[in-house]
């Protein structure tokens, strides 16, 4: 390859680039923003320190991974006293302990589940709260 060549090839391979990579930056100012797991319910308004049974990075990251110790405790070992990170101690249920603060399953749980496109089964058998408006 001769050096002048050299202005063309750069020319191409920007050309190219950029055709290539078109679908990346054209997405990227319509992606849907992350949702905001909306946390008003009577219950969590009712604390003084509004606060989950863990810390909120944890429960973001472990939740289901919480939820499967818990099944783990009460179905195998049949303890349902869950002692939260503030000594406060819940019962390990699914519909009477996380649903009754997050009774707003559509804009808490599943405003999360539906961007990230996972739809956890549990509903088929626990009992979901009825939704507040
Ligand atoms: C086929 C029915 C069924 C499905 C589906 C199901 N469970 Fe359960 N689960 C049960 C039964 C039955 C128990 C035992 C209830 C008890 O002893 O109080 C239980 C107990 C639990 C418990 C502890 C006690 C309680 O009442 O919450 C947790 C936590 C739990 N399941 C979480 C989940 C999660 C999370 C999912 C979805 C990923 C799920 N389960 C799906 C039937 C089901
Ligand atoms: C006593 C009320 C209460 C209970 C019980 C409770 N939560 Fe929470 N939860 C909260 C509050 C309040 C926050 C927000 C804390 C904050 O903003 O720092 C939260 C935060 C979370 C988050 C993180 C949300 C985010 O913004 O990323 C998840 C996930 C979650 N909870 C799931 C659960 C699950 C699953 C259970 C049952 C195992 C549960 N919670 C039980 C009150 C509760
Ligand atoms: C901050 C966002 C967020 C919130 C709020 C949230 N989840 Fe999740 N949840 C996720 C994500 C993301 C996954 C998938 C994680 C993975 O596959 O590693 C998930 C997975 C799960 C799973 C496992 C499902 C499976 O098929 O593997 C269960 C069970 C679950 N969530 C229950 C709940 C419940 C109950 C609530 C409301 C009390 C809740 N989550 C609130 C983000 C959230």
């Amino acid at each position: 390859m001769k050096i002048y060549d050299l202005g063309k090839v750069t020319v191409g391979l920007v050309i190219f680039f950029l055709v290539f990579t078109f679908p990346l930056y054209y997405n990227m100012g319509k992606a849907t923003p992350p949702p905001e797991p909306n946390i008003q319910t009577e219950a969590i308004a009712a604390m003084s320190e509004p606060v989950c049974v863990e810390n909120t990075e944890y429960m973001r990251a472990n939740h289901m991974k919480l939820l499967n110790e818990w099944r783990t405790s009460v179905v195998r070992n049949s303890n349902r006293a869950y002692p939260a990170f503030t000594g406060v101690r819940y019962e390990m249920s699914l519909s009477n302990t996380c649903m009754e603060c997050h009774s707003n399953k559509e804009k808490f749980c599943d405003s999360c589940h539906n961007y990230a496109g996972v739809s956890p089964y549990c509903w088929e058998c626990h009992l979901q709260p009825k939704e507040m408006k």
